[in-house]
């Protein structure tokens, strides 16, 4: 028999009990209700899915976060976000489970797309998983329900590729039994003051009922307001529209950048400059990487080709884009060499990894590309990042520097600046006293701390 030790209780634990019990009676009658007018489904949790997912969890009594990554699912019910926009305390007050089970998602009456529209390697856009996601809603759509897409597209795959599947796989008609909304979403992945609820947000439906009922989701989560578009072609164009015209002007950007490279003068003095001017644009050159700005112009690409039409202007800005990495490479190299010694022999280390500032994601990564190209000179350069999952480099090949050994080195090409590298006063420490500083986007160009270093900016 284990001997056991009965507590005496105190009245302080009484005290506390007491306590506890009222919250447990007060509970009920101060927390707000949660509304029950839809049952939301929301399909691909990523970036734009899992917070979207946890708004509505907190304002809905029945959301379903359905993902097919496994791993993702499980990350999501332990209260981990991978993606670092949902803090672990948040992610599980919100109530939201995740799934890779179809039946969690049965009871919808509301479901909202959230999956990946990728290029692929011919640069066309790649609407498998999005077609994928379109089977899985339509086995389980019943009349009344309604659709919408949230997925980067261009104009009209809600129309002529979605709802052509939705119909088929489900016996329903578009518009008649079940409704389609397109709301393009705008987050900006670690950007903690433009969210989901402080940004105006575009809505459509394929009727004025379904766009009513979309407006009246939306509506609890968006503080900033909504913008009800004309039509859903007009909603999905709008989101091209911006991405494109963002890499168009870093596209402009970066060549000038290419022009004063040349003539010796620093880009970014000649955009201070400018920008004294009212109705100058202050884009800066940049890597442009991610899976938004580098890819969403295609998307625009390939509708006008199929409309007949041949976009000068959106694929140049595309090529501009992508060939500052070569740039970049270049003009390494050659400071390297300057420098007299082998390049083989020299320092180098690269930071950050991940396609923009203060996020861990790795996808169409330009730093990882100038590494690839560094390599092809014979160079081993140090690779370092204190966002990006050490796993998933390992995975793609490249072994991570532990923060220690990514020191006194030759070269530093800072190509992603991540806050913790700015805001760090030793940052430069790790450069030898006379190496060269590679500071892609300018951040240290009027710094203190970059006086008297070789130094080198887009
Ligand atoms: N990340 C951004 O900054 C951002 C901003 C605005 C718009 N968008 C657009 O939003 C969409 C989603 O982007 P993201 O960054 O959230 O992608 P992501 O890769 O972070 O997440 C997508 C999730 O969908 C899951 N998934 C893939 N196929 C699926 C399927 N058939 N069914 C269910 N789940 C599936 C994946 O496992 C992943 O967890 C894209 O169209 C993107 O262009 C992204």
């Amino acid at each position: 028999m284990v001997a056991t030790t009965l507590r005496q209780v105190s009245t302080a634990d009484l005290a506390k009990v007491q306590i506890a019990d009222r919250a447990i009676h007060l509970v009920p009658e101060t927390a707000p209700s949660k509304a029950t007018f839809e049952h939301i489904a929301v399909i691909g949790l990523g970036y734009v899915g899992l917070p979207l997912a946890v708004r509505l969890a907190e304002q809905f009594e029945n959301v379903a976060g359905f993902d097919i990554s496994q791993q993702r699912v499980d990350e999501i019910n332990f209260g981990y976000d991978a993606t670092k926009e949902i803090g672990s305390k948040e992610l599980r007050q919100s109530g939201l489970t995740a799934s890779r089970n179809q039946t969690s998602i049965k009871d919808a009456s509301f479901y909202i797309v959230t999956v990946p529209t990728p290029i692929n390697d011919a640069r066309q856009p790649e609407l498998s998983p999005l077609r994928s996601a379109c089977q899985m809603v339509g086995q389980r759509l019943t009349k009344g329900d309604i659709v919408v897409f949230e997925s980067t597209v261009y104009p009209g795959v809600t129309e002529d590729v979605c709802a052509p599947i939705l119909e088929q796989v489900s016996g329903l008609k578009a518009g008649e039994d079940f409704g389609l909304g397109y709301s393009p979403e705008r987050i900006n992945p670690g950007d903690k003051v433009n969210t989901l609820q402080n940004v105006t947000k575009i809505v459509s439906g394929d009727t004025p009922e379904t766009l009513e009922r979309v407006r009246a989701v939306y509506d609890t989560v968006v503080e900033a307001g909504l913008h009800a578009a004309p039509n859903i072609k007009v909603a999905e164009a709008a989101k091209v529209l911006e991405n494109t015209q963002r890499d168009i002007n870093i596209a402009l950007m970066n060549e000038m950048s290419l022009i004063c490279d040349k003539v010796g003068i620093s880009t970014n003095e000649v955009i201070e400059a400018a920008a004294t001017k009212w109705n100058f644009l202050p884009f800066t050159p940049g890597l442009v990487g991610g899976h938004c700005i580098g890819v969403d112009p295609y998307y625009l690409a390939t509708l006008a080709e199929k409309v007949d039409l041949h976009p000068q202007v959106i694929l140049a800005g595309r090529r501009t884009n992508d060939g500052m990495v070569r740039h970049v490479a270049d003009a390494a190299l050659r400071l390297m060499i300057d420098r007299g010694a082998s390049v083989r022999d020299l320092r180098v280390g690269v930071c950050g990894v991940t396609f923009k500032e203060d996020v861990p994601d790795l996808r169409n990564s330009k730093t990882l590309e100038l590494v690839e190209l560094l390599r092809g000179f014979g160079i081993k350069p140090l690779i370092h990042d204190p966002h990006c999952d050490p796993d998933e480099a390992a995975d793609l090949g490249y072994v991570l520097c532990k923060t220690e050994e990514f020191k006194t080195l030759d070269v530093l090409i800072l190509a992603t600046p991540h806050s913790k590298y700015v805001n760090d006063p030793a940052f430069l420490d790790r450069l030898k006293p006379d190496g060269v500083l590679m500071d892609v986007k300018g951040v240290y160009r009027t710094s203190e701390k970059a006086k008297g270093r070789q130094y080198w900016a887009l």
